[in-house]
């Protein structure tokens, strides 16, 4: 990690800190675990799922609809827990560089939290339904090779940034939903709860490396914007998987997920997902109209 090129990363998180402080939680009394969720409940609120909004839904049996929400919620926890093992490596190697001395204390939560999150996600996930899903291939880390040492530790930040927006749309969600059972309820909110720091704390890093990269060279800017834009993407399409439609018992897995994801209701719900992320990037001077 050549972080030596980049200058010294210094924000104001007496805030953030203090509500990590005060608001800190034993995780593991923290939740009580049925021994069994309720049958007929879905796992993940309907309106949520990759099939949502399509005729693909509606020709569904009600069991499969049910199942599919099963396994898109075991899905989901388990996207983030690949996601949270993926960022806590990059934080843990950063933790004591000089660039990131002013915000190690913050990072000192993050990782703590990080953390119980992974373990309340593996808990619903092996407890419920007897499985985590594979990690999926991750975008290619050779196609930043090109950029600067500090575009690419804007890089990194961005996807740990976007990772966290994108999923707390969904716990946002599924925090007040009350069709679900509860224990799933309650690991959104509390997950919600703490991600709203850690978004807040990703929006400000971001904001001080991308001046750094402007400042540096304004030229790479665009192609900055561009793996962006590549990374909302891929991160959209890692909830469509096949193995979730499968073990939900819904035949062509393959060519559903591809059906899927070209859906104008499915495009549409892809904008509502991505609009508070995509609107920040705008605004920061990084949005996708910057792509040639
Ligand atoms: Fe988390
Ligand atoms: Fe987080």
């Amino acid at each position: 990690m050549a972080t030596r090129e980049i200058e010294p990363v210094v924000l104001d998180l007496n805030r953030l800190e203090n509500l990590a402080e005060s608001g800190y939680y034993n995780p593991y009394s923290m939740f009580d675990w049925p021994d069994t969720i309720e049958p007929g409940l879905p796992w993940m609120s309907e309106s949520l799922t990759t099939l949502a909004g399509t005729e693909m839904w509606d020709e569904l049996t009600r069991e499969q609809q049910i199942a599919l929400t099963k396994y898109e919620a075991i899905n989901f926890f388990s996207l983030n827990i690949h996601g949270i093992r993926e960022l806590l490596n990059e934080v843990v190697m950063r933790i004591h560089e000089r660039t990131y001395a002013d915000v190690s204390e913050f990072l000192h939560h993050f990782i703590g939290e990080e953390n119980e999150h992974m373990w309340f996600f593996a808990q619903f996930c092996l407890r419920y339904g007897g499985r985590l899903y594979p990690a999926q291939p991750t975008l290619k880390a050779d196609s930043v090779e090109h950029l600067s040492p500090v575009a690419r530790e804007l890089i990194v930040f961005a996807r740990i940034l976007i990772f966290e927006e994108i999923v707390d749309y969904y716990n946002a969600h599924m925090a007040t939903d009350q069709s679900l059972p509860h224990i799933a309820r309650e690991i959104n909110r509390v997950h919600h709860q703490d991600e709203s720091r850690h978004v807040a704390f990703g929006r400000m890093i971001f904001t001080n490396l991308l001046a750094q990269v402007s400042r540096r060279d304004p030229d790479e800017v665009p192609a900055v914007a561009e793996y962006l834009e590549n990374y909302l993407q891929y991160s959209i399409a890692t909830l469509y998987n096949p193995a979730a439609y499968r073990d939900a018992d819904i035949p062509d897995a393959l060519a559903l997920r591809r059906r899927a994801l070209e859906h104008p209701a499915r495009a549409e719900a892809h904008e509502q997902v991505l609009k508070r992320t995509r609107k920040f990037l705008s605004k920061a001077g990084v949005g996708r109209e910057l792509i040639k």
